[in-house]
């Protein structure tokens, strides 16, 4: 089987799927960003088993939501410096979860670092007075992202030491997904950091009211729906990436280009 490994892990997902390596199951751990238009690109849209029949019992425990890094979750009320303090301990964390799967028979890791959280819509709306970069992205945040980033390769290493009978393959998504941020055009985006289905604002993102929610302004209601062209477009609703983004990123990505060991996804069973 194959484990996708996204730190930020809130959901869970099994499909079978026959590909070089022939994975008998692939289970997917990962925040809501993880589960869209990639995934759907790599393999058939997910049919019968769909849920978490095959590791039932561990995988009950991964998909609550305590292994994770999720963000938002983190951001709400920690000071910057504090959500960076506790990476350590969310990698460490995550560590252990990664042997429990081993435990339960998981030997093909396939694991993503987290994306360029800076970018995001959400983040930049909630702080609006965070230092930026030359994308405009918000500096700090992005530095806690490749904090975490950092210390996740470190883990990553140490599993492959302690577990030379499994293949761990580290996913440098952060690259990929940053670059639709600093060279849009060239990669046939536009407005990045603007969300294309949300409200409001320099990001055309409100937490008040979200995709698919209606508002009324002076009046009138206005219906919170997409914007004319998502495929040229980087964020759908200021949190998920959209369709195109994602699968813009699973081309970069199965390509082993991004991956230590640089192995292709489909090959992503065998051991260095
Ligand atoms: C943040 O703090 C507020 C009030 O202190 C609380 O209501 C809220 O649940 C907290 N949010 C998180 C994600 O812990
Ligand atoms: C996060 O912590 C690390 C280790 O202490 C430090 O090197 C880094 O500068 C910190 N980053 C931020 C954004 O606070
Ligand atoms: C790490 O796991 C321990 C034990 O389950 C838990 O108490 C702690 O809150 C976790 N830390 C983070 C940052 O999730
Ligand atoms: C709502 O009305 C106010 C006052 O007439 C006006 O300044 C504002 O631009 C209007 N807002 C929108 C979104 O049309
Ligand atoms: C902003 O969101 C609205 C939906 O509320 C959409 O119609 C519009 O095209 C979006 N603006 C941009 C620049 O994408």
């Amino acid at each position: 089987m194959l484990v996708l490994l996204h730190p930020t892990i809130l959901n869970l997902l099994v499909v079978h799927a026959q590909k070089n390596c022939d994975f008998p199951a692939i289970i997917n751990l990962g925040d809501s960003n993880s589960d869209t238009g990639g995934y759907a690109a790599c393999f058939t849209p997910p049919t019968s088993p769909y849920g978490d029949t095959y590791f039932h019992r561990p995988a009950r425990r991964f998909s609550d939501g305590r292994l994770v890094i999720d963000f938002i979750g983190f951001f709400a009320n920690l000071t910057i410096q504090q959500v960076n303090a506790s990476v350590p301990d969310i990698v460490n964390n995550f560590s252990a979860n990664v042997k429990n799967l081993y435990s339960s028979g998981g030997r093909s890791f396939w694991i993503h670092n987290t994306g360029p959280i800076g970018c995001l819509p959400y983040v930049l709306t909630a702080f609006s007075s965070a230092e930026r970069d030359s994308a405009g992205c918000l500096k700090p945040h992005n530095e806690v992202a490749q904090y975490f980033n950092l210390k996740l390769k470190e883990a990553v290493a140490q599993l492959r030491n302690e577990f030379p009978s499994a293949a761990f393959t580290y996913v440098d998504i952060y690259s990929v997904k940053y670059s639709l941020f600093a060279e849009p055009q060239k990669h046939g985006f536009e407005l990045p950091l603007v969300t294309c289905c949300g409200y409001g604002g320099q990001y055309n993102y409100s937490a008040e009211v979200l995709c698919g929610g209606t508002i009324r302004v002076n009046g009138t209601e206005i219906f919170v729906g997409s914007c004319e062209r998502p495929s040229v477009r980087v964020v759908w609703d200021g949190i998920h990436y959209t369709e195109a983004a994602n699968k813009f990123v699973y081309d970069q990505i199965s390509t082993g280009s991004f991956s230590d060991p640089p192995i292709p996804l489909k090959q992503a069973c065998q051991r260095t």
